[in-house]
């Protein structure tokens, strides 16, 4: 018999959907958040029409370009399971925030255009997946349209992605012709617009299939079906979990089509809250005690308010609203008095929440990413990545009287994590890094907007930074001695080595072997 904690974390999912723009991933949400009821109308989740768009676009930067900048969470229960789905930016140039939300969750549907197959963007997140085997449930969207070859797309993953790749359903058709589903597992026909549930059959040979569906989509059907019983893997939840493989269901999020699918798929497959490594030792989610971890800090989400809400995952125990938790980073007592669930489009006060659980914590600046809350211990978990920017710029001020607001400003957003800061050592301006152009640009608007310190930005002298350490403390003090004009700090304190190119990174570096440099620090 477990305990009625143990239950909780049980039924508990924590994922993320992961595409190219354009697959589909808004659509889908909005259908899979339907059938959690937590939407009443599709389309409220999506920031494109102007009628729809209010509450969704929370800065005016995402207005005017009409992209999605935040990452956001929406939870929702289905079927006795609570869904926590974490929603991650669709352009590229927040990618920084999509490598963050990707450690706080423990499967991800991938979602591929069937007219496209892998694109750059998916292969990317997918790849960041990869390096946590987080396990992975693809969906084939798009089947209404013209498609191609079902086999063809899995040859696709399974080459493209190294990753292995079991059907579950087969299509029946594609386009216009697209009747629906065949489920290889236990054998039944799902057909768009009809229950479901589906027929249940007894196999492909039963005569029931061909008065279902058209003649010649039948025939292509009954072939196919052969081969892919031939051809394609079984599914196996070992394998799955391990992020070895993925089973592959095809639908058309537009018709919802599939949806179900999913949900189910994640219900039965999908691992609960899972056991997460800290500094020390491993922290197990259904242990009695509260820990949990922020990974993403929004701002302006309200802009009547100016709140900050820290999205925390609890990663063991139960939170109980109005508990006291101990912030790690500083020791500080932080009193969880209104934590928050997020809807499609709404919050509500959370009275508990449990391990997998992410809620939001209003607060003023108080909580970075990367800090732990718990009930007492001193646990520090691993894995909130930073890396290594790919753009650096020194902030030029408008006014040089506002240098002191300026720096304070920039400490506050660089602990949201909109950039990365860097102080350098010889005491030259602050440089900030960002993965994407489009975060200078969200900087400048927030700089601006919320601080009134206008300020614009120039080439910094160095385009290559890396994160430096040495198992001999002497030895990294020589070293940052040494190059004091190429050495300054993050937000943490921690030393990084800027170079004006690989070239002359390399160079540096050749010379100091002991030193060893890295892109992600976690
Ligand atoms: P994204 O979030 O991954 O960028 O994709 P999104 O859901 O916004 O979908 C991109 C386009 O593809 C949308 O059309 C959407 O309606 C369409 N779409 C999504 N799923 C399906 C599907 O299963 N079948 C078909 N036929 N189309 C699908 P749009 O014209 O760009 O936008 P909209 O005017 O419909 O909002």
């Amino acid at each position: 018999m477990t305990n009625p904690l143990e239950q909780e974390v049980a039924r508990r999912r924590t994922f993320a959907i992961i595409s190219h723009p354009d697959a589909g991933k808004t659509t889908l949400t909005e259908k899979l958040l339907l059938f959690g009821g937590a939407i009443q109308l599709a389309g409220q989740v999506r920031a494109k029409g102007d009628r729809r768009r209010t509450r969704s676009d929370w800065m005016s930067i995402e207005r005017a370009r009409g992209i999605s900048v935040v990452t956001s969470v929406m939870t929702f229960e289905y079927d006795g399971t609570v869904f926590n789905l974490l929603d991650t930016p669709g352009h590229e140039d927040f990618s920084e925030d999509t490598y963050r939300t990707l450690t706080a969750v423990d499967a991800a549907v991938m979602v591929i255009d069937a007219a496209k197959g892998i694109e750059a963007r998916t292969r990317k997140l997918f790849e960041i997946c990869r390096l946590r085997d987080i396990p992975i449930i693809t969906f084939v969207n798009k089947m209404d349209r013209e498609a191609r070859d079902p086999l063809d797309l899995l040859d696709e993953i399974e080459k493209g992605l190294a990753l292995s790749v079991a059907p579950m359903v087969w299509p029946i058709g594609q386009g216009k012709d697209f009747a629906g589903t065949y489920d290889l597992n236990s054998p039944r026909v799902r057909q768009l617009e009809q229950d479901p549930a589906g027929v249940p059959v007894s196999g492909p040979d039963d005569p029931l299939i061909p008065t279902l569906v058209k003649p010649d989509t039948f025939a292509k059907w009954r072939d196919e079906i052969d081969l892919v019983k031939d051809l394609c893997t079984s599914f196996d939840r070992q394998a799955f979990l391990e992020g070895h493989l993925s089973p592959v269901y095809f639908g058309s999020a537009l018709k919802n089509f599939g949806v179900r699918d999913l949900l189910e798929a994640l219900i039965a497959y999908a691992p609960p809250p899972r056991d997460q490594q800290a500094a020390g030792r491993v922290v197990h989610a259904t242990e009695p005690k509260m820990t949990g971890i922020v990974f993403k800090i929004q701002a302006n989400m309200d802009p009547n308010h100016r709140d900050r809400i820290a999205f925390m995952r609890l990663a063991s125990g139960k939170l109980t609203r109005g508990m006291k938790a101990k912030l790690v980073r500083t020791g500080k007592t932080v009193a969880l008095n209104a934590p928050q669930f997020f809807f499609a489009q709404d919050r509500s006060i959370a009275d508990e929440a449990f391990a997998g659980d992410v809620v939001g914590i209003p607060n003023h600046g108080l909580l970075r990413i990367g800090d732990t809350l718990t009930e007492g211990e001193d646990v520090v978990f691993t894995g909130v990545p930073s890396f290594a920017p790919e753009i650096l710029r020194r902030v030029k001020l408008g006014d040089p009287m506002k240098a002191k607001k300026l720096r304070e400003a920039l400490q506050q957003l660089a602990e949201e994590g909109v950039v990365q800061l860097f102080i350098p050592a010889d005491g030259s301006p602050a440089i900030v890094g960002v993965v994407g152009a489009l975060q200078l640009d969200v900087l400048a608007d927030r700089l601006a907007n919320e601080y009134g310190v206008p300020a614009s930005f120039e080439p910094a002298r160095y385009e290559v930074m890396r994160w430096i350490t040495c198992d001999v403390p002497k030895k990294l003090d020589e070293f940052i001695a040494n190059n004091r004009f190429s050495i300054a700090h993050d937000l943490d304190g921690d030393p990084v080595f800027m170079a004006q190119s690989a070239f002359n990174l390399n160079y540096t570096l050749e010379r100091a072997p002991e030193i060893r440099t890295t892109e992600i620090k976690e």
